[in-house]
């Protein structure tokens, strides 16, 4: 080893003195230098730019910096259109949108704002003159276009919908930085009850963690948002004692869709009972309506019916046919309000209880249950075509065989009413369905988005 090397490994602790040293060090490095080759030089570059590569993949993948480079990746995205977050333009969107018109407007964060349920709620609170923010990651479980389309609606209407997944705490902590929000709408979730054999990892990524992740940025706001829920109808899984009442068992779901809707309101009570959040939840039954879901029954019926193919009909045991209580959009919407209306604020600060906050569940129906032989019935006589029926044994996907909602709770303490009958209320989904998709037989195939016209 030569003298210089020892010396140079023997830095002294004053600082002075390393700043001296070091500038020997570097006078001798450049010495150096000069006396290599170009050969030499290429070699100590390209080592050189290994080291950055690999200094930025470990500064990237760090869990300290994760949720900056989430950022800017965002941003970096957001020129390409893809994803769209952070920024200063960005801010003064979700700043616009929240805004309030009307004197003591709630300021809602709306989860799932792309989809049915969140772009009727949406559309309505802005009306009303609150403030408004959508949340939606846009997944394609189902005809993104249609998320899209109706993300268009929105914009219209002025509701700014951000692109993003209730699992990203950076997003919702940036959120909650920007707005003080009054409530929080949550209604993202992997829906469907079919779809969880397929595909069960989704259920837990958006209805069991995506819910926890809301709820802990929920928690570390200041003041804390009240929180209103959707739970679901399924909860009551196998229970048979009708009309299905808060108070029934909904310890025995029947599709692991319901298990996460059950778990959800478990969830939701330690949320409350430790961090004083303000938490309801309303379990709906089956909803309905214009820009409705293409994976419920009445949706794709429709479409099978315009194009000539066959409806599959289950029954249940014993020739039983299946019956839900289908439920109008527009009574889910009153539901909503009455329940946001009702809320009564959070009591925690700085992630601590300071006294106990309210939990309540609501049953959110019709309460009058119709078979699905005769939503058939109905749609035919809306679309003036005659379906071809194909009766067949209910297999064992989760699907329970009937649900009838007692809502009286929700008459009493939200002032729910619920008004629209199937047959009016399906009358509205074939008209908008025609304007959407155009009518005739080829409309709505979830792969031929380009005959779809949007006149909402
Ligand atoms: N429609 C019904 O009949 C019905 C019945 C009972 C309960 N519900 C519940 O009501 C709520 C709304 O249902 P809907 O019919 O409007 O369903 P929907 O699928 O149309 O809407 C849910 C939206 O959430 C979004 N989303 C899903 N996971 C997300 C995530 N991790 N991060 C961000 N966004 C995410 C989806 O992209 C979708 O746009 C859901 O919680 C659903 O489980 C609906």
């Amino acid at each position: 080893m030569p003298p210089s090397a020892v010396h140079d490994c023997s830095f002294p602790s004053t600082p002075g003195k390393v700043k001296m040293e070091r500038s020997n060090y570097f006078g001798r490095v450049a010495s150096r230098w000069q006396s290599f080759g170009p050969g030499k030089i290429v070699f100590w570059c390209v080592a050189l730019l290994a080291l950055l590569v690999v200094a930025v993949f470990f500064y990237a993948t760090s869990p300290g910096v994760h949720n900056s480079f989430e950022q800017s990746l965002s941003l970096r995205e957001a020129k390409n259109d893809v994803v769209s977050w952070g920024g200063s333009v960005w801010e003064k969107h979700v700043r616009h949108s929240a805004h309030a018109k009307r004197e003591n407007g709630l300021v809602v964060l709306v989860t799932g704002a792309a989809g049915f349920v969140g772009t009727h709620v949406s559309l309505a609170l802005k009306k009303r003159g609150d403030g408004v923010i959508g949340l939606d990651n846009f997944n394609s479980y189902y005809d993104p276009f249609l998320k899209r389309a109706r993300q268009g609606l929105l914009e219209k209407q002025g509701v700014f919908v951000v692109e993003g997944d209730i699992n990203n705490i950076a997003l919702l902590r940036k959120l909650f930085d920007v707005i003080t929000f009054t409530h929080v709408m949550h209604l993202a979730a992997q829906a469907g009850v079919r779809y969880a054999m397929e595909n069960p990892g989704s259920y837990v990524h958006s209805n069991i963690a995506g819910f926890v992740n809301l709820l802990e940025a929920c928690k570390e706001a200041s003041p804390q948002p009240a929180i209103v829920w959707a739970s679901s109808s399924s909860v009551y899984g196998l229970n048979s004692k009708v009309p299905f009442s808060e108070i029934d068992r909904t310890d025995q779901p029947a599709s692991l869709y319901a298990a996460t809707k059950k778990a959800g309101e478990e969830i939701a009570h330690t949320y409350n009972h430790i961090y004083g959040l303000s938490i309801t939840g309303l379990r709906f039954f089956t909803v309905y309506g214009p820009w409705g879901r293409p994976d419920m029954a009445y949706f794709f019926f429709t479409k099978a019916i315009l194009q000539g193919k066959p409806v599959n009909i289950y029954q249940g045991p014993n020739q039983v046919d299946l019956a839900r209580d289908f439920t109008y959009i527009d009574d889910i919407v009153k539901g909503c309000f009455g329940a946001l209306d009702t809320a009564t604020p959070s009591t925690g600060t700085g992630g601590k209880k300071r006294g106990p906050a309210q939990l309540r569940v609501y049953n959110l129906g019709n309460t009058s249950p119709v078979t699905v032989p005769t939503l058939v019935a109905i749609l035919e006589k809306h679309l003036k075509v005659k379906a071809k029926r194909n009766v067949v044994r209910m297999p064992r996907n989760g699907d329970v065989p009937f649900t009838h909602a007692n809502v009286t709770l929700a008459r009493v303490e939200l002032g729910y009413n619920p008004t629209t009958d199937l047959q009016t209320g399906l009358k509205k989904f074939v008209k908008w369905y025609q304007l959407y998709y155009g009518g005739g037989s080829s409309s709505s195939s979830s792969s031929s988005s380009s005959k779809r016209r949007l006149r909402p």
